[in-house]
């Protein structure tokens, strides 16, 4: 799959990322405002670079702690089944958890991880996700903020890969196959 060319359309810009960011952590700061320690959870891979921009917006007292969930593997259909391959290190018991997702597509893995960390008994859980795509869904859930709606396309960059590639663009942008 991988080895058919394709080209990269940019979708969303690095500064519209950077402003919608800042408006996100606005809101997230006042709904975790007087919290002790925000336990700000990020689902491997694609939320990497999501999660380190937020989290230095927040300007709250926060700890980083990483879950990674099953997704894609190397293709670009969804699998149903969610497995989880890396746990949490720290304990959520009581605490105040924001889950950060790259995107938010048949919403099975958002699902599944929620599932597990409300098990937990956190005292709050709420998630944030950079894109959604609403059509996908086949789970009925709506990360409580979201950074941008975007339509059935597969996208790359900033964090997000393809086959493990484009992570690093600065910019989210749509693959366009050429042949
Ligand atoms: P869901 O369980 O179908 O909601 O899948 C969510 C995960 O699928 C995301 O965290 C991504 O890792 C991956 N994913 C969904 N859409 C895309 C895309 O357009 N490009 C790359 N990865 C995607």
């Amino acid at each position: 799959m991988s080895e058919r060319p394709y080209v990269i359309d940019e979708m969303i810009s690095a500064k519209a990322i950077a402003a919608r960011i800042e408006a996100l952590s606005r809101e997230i700061r006042a709904e975790f405002k007087g919290t002790d320690k925000l336990v700000v959870v990020g689902l491997l891979r694609g939320s990497f670079v999501f999660i380190a921009d937020l989290v230095r917006e927040l300007d709250l007292p926060v700890e980083v702690d990483f879950l990674e969930a099953s997704s894609y593997g190397n293709a670009m259909e969804s699998s149903r089944e969610v497995r989880i391959l890396k746990d949490l290190r720290g304990e959520i018991e009581g605490r105040d958890v924001l889950v950060v997702e790259d995107i938010v597509d048949t919403g099975h893995t958002l699902t599944h991880v929620l599932h597990l960390l409300q098990s937990r008994h956190p005292a709050k859980l709420k998630t944030a996700a950079l894109l959604d795509k609403p059509s996908r869904r086949e789970a009925d859930i709506k990360a409580d903020w979201t950074g941008f709606e975007i339509p059935d396309e597969f996208v790359v960059g900033y964090g997000i890969d393809f086959a493990q590639r484009n992570r690093n663009l600065p910019f989210i942008g749509k693959v366009r196959f050429t042949e």
